[in-house]
């Protein structure tokens, strides 16, 4: 944990999952978090469970929808206004839907494209200007063992997250020179409240449970990717049944891929 020694991390979606993983294992170290995401009163508990823990912690709340282009500007003038430098990003903000595209909720697919897509992409190109100044900084992206497969029932979340890999990985090569690590962290299922949200109804299919031997806590996600941030890895798969199966699949030429996925899907 080094690395994070006097950061200052601002982390999306920081009220429940990963997000508030990241924070519980950087107070230790950071000199500052700023926790965002639109349940306030779940980030202010986390602040005071953080203050317990690390009393010299500067932590800073601040409630937004980041699906809303002007919220996510408004949340880079407040960083500015009290001179918050920040030198650790945390893309983590991010929801799915499971199940049909031809059945699912506009308003839902949109959320999922605004937040998983939009604010990863504008909060990075809002920050990245001060990060630069600062000489030595990371972004860490949370994105998903999705963003390498076409998920049938999770088609849009899936092609988020195969835009938020590849954006990592190009931006790894762009900013490295610059001082700059940039991070991918693609879990498979890690229990958290993110199917909770992705779940139409009463789909069994949808459960943590029937995932089997590949889910790995919140605690080793979040470590890996803290560790891949620290080591300058452009990307991460956190556990390694998932890791070695995802480095099988891509290897797999892409017709094969899909006669999986069609078998997969009938299952689901
Ligand atoms: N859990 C998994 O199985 C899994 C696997 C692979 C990748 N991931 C990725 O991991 C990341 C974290 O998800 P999680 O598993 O921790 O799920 P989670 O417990 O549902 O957390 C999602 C977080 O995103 C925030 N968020 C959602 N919409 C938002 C919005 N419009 N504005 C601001 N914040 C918003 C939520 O906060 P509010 O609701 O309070 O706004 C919440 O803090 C996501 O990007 C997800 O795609 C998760």
């Amino acid at each position: 944990m080094k690395f994070y020694e006097g950061c200052t991390a601002l982390i999306t979606g920081a009220s429940s999952g990963l997000g508030a993983e990241f924070a519980r294992q950087l107070a230790p170290v950071a000199r500052g978090l700023v926790l965002v995401a639109r349940r306030e009163d779940r980030l202010e508990a986390l602040r005071e469970e953080l203050l317990e823990l690390q009393p010299s912690l500067q932590v800073e709340i601040y409630g937004a929808d980041l699906a809303v282009e002007e919220q996510r500007t408004r949340l880079a003038g407040w960083l500015g206004e009290r001179a918050i430098g920040i030198d650790f990003l945390i893309n983590n903000a991010g929801l799915g839907d499971h199940g049909h595209f031809d059945s699912s909720d506009w308003g839902r697919v949109r959320a999922m494209i605004d937040v998983n897509i939009g604010a990863l992409t504008h909060l990075t190109h809002l920050l990245l200007p001060s990060m630069l100044r600062s000489g030595r900084a990371a972004i860490l992206n949370v994105s998903s063992v999705a963003s390498f497969f076409p998920l049938p029932n999770m088609a849009v979340y899936s092609a988020t997250k195969a835009y938020v890999t590849s954006l990592t990985e190009a931006l790894a090569i762009e900013l490295r020179p610059k001082g700059i690590t940039v991070t991918a962290l693609c879990p498979g299922p890690v229990p958290t409240e993110f199917f909770d949200v992705a779940r139409r109804g009463e789909d069994a299919t949808a459960h943590y449970e029937t995932m089997g031997p590949v889910v790995v806590t919140p605690a080793v996600a979040v470590r890996t990717g803290l560790d891949a941030v620290a080591r300058d890895r452009a990307r991460v798969v956190p556990g390694l049944l998932l890791a070695v199966s995802v480095g099988v699949a891509l290897v797999v030429p892409f017709f094969v891929t899909r006669e999986i996925l069609r078998l997969f899907s009938k299952k689901l």
